[in-house]
């Protein structure tokens, strides 16, 4: 019988803790500096960290709050709680404040600025959050921030609305380098790939096929692993990667499509229908599809969300606007 080729799945799951973070030292750099006024007692920093996906910004973030501000931080993943309602259950829950029965957000922000311990809240994929006057909220009752986001600063709806109070110290992650994904990936299957079962030759090839995606590169090299296991082989091979690589491609994308608001997803469906459209046709109909009222501003800024997550190409022509799929 073919011995099993993963030997360790939680190795390759998304909450595993890797021993050594690689690649990102000046992140860490920066990080650890803009929290040494938390540890002196000074909570009143805000930091805004940004960059695409699967470069380690949850990873950096958490390992870090967890070793300089032991139980000082709380987290909230916005992906899971992005109304205001919901973030401050979490919040009061993780600052250990008890309520008695179902309390209201203005009351819960009353009994949040009552307490006189405060902590840095970590509001991770916060451009998910629905009213942003929760982070001002926190702000004016003297709780620091860190904002963890895919969308640079200068896009950021908080910025965009110019919130004069949230000054913010900016940290940005760039993709992995090949040689950063390659230490990853190598370390990562020391643990949870049988010896001798994947080659550094094929290692090299999934870091440089991943865009410096650390996530996407493990992702190959798990479900590798089991493509190979499937068909009895003893060894990943490049077939195993390849099959790999592309199933990893399409559930990428049906990740982004999770993410999308209701008003992206009508206009993404109207342009998958027709491919290609004029910018007039495409508001046109999303004018008539959408139950809400529209306006053209914020179809442009749907479509810039849109552009921005690759889902859209724009093409300029001389009589206006055409959008595609991408
Ligand atoms: N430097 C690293 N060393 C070891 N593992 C890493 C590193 N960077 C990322 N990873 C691993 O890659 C995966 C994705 O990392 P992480 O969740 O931190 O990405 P992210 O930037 O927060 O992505 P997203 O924007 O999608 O939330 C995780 O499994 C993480 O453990
Ligand atoms: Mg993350």
């Amino acid at each position: 019988m073919p011995r099993s080729i993963l030997a360790d799945r939680a190795v390759f799951e998304e909450n595993y803790v890797p021993e050594k973070i690689i690649g990102r030292d000046e992140q860490i750099k920066q990080l650890v500096r803009c929290l040494k006024p938390v540890r002196s007692g000074d909570f009143t920093v805000n930091i805004y960290v940004h960059g695409p996906t699967g470069v380690g910004k949850t990873l950096v973030c958490t390992s870090i709050l967890k070793k300089c501000l032991p139980k000082r931080f709380i987290y909230v993943d916005c992906f899971e709680d992005n109304a205001t309602h919901d973030i401050m259950e979490q919040v009061m829950a993780q600052a250990g404040i008890f309520l008695h029965g179902r309390l209201s957000t203005r009351d819960m922000i009353k009994r949040l600025k009552r307490s006189d311990r405060k902590f840095l809240i970590c509001l991770d994929r916060c451009e998910l959050i629905k009213e942003q006057e929760i982070l001002e909220s926190f702000i004016i009752n003297g709780y620091g921030l860190v904002l963890i986001s895919n969308k640079p600063l200068s896009y950021s709806k908080f910025v965009l609305n110019g919130n004069s109070k949230l000054y913010l110290d900016e940290i940005e992650f760039g993709p992995y380098d090949k040689e950063s994904v390659f230490e990853i990936l190598k370390s990562r299957v020391s643990h949870g790939i049988s010896a001798d079962c994947i080659s550094d030759d094929l290692l090299s090839m999934v870091s440089g096929i991943c865009d410096g995606d650390a996530r996407r590169a493990l992702q190959i090299v798990k479900l590798a692993a089991r493509e190979a296991e499937i068909v009895d082989q003893d060894t990943i091979t490049v077939e195993s990667i390849e099959a790999a690589a592309k199933k990893t491609r399409s559930q990428t994308l049906s990740k982004v499509m999770e993410r999308l608001s209701e008003k992206q997803k009508i206009i993404f469906d109207i342009l998958k229908d027709n491919r290609r459209m004029s910018s007039g046709e495409l508001f046109r109909v999303y004018k008539w599809l959408s139950r809400e009222e529209v306006n053209d501003r914020s179809y442009r800024n749907q479509m810039t969300a849109l552009k921005e997550l690759g889902l859209v190409k724009e093409t300029g022509e001389t009589k206006g606007k055409v959008y595609e799929i991408a």
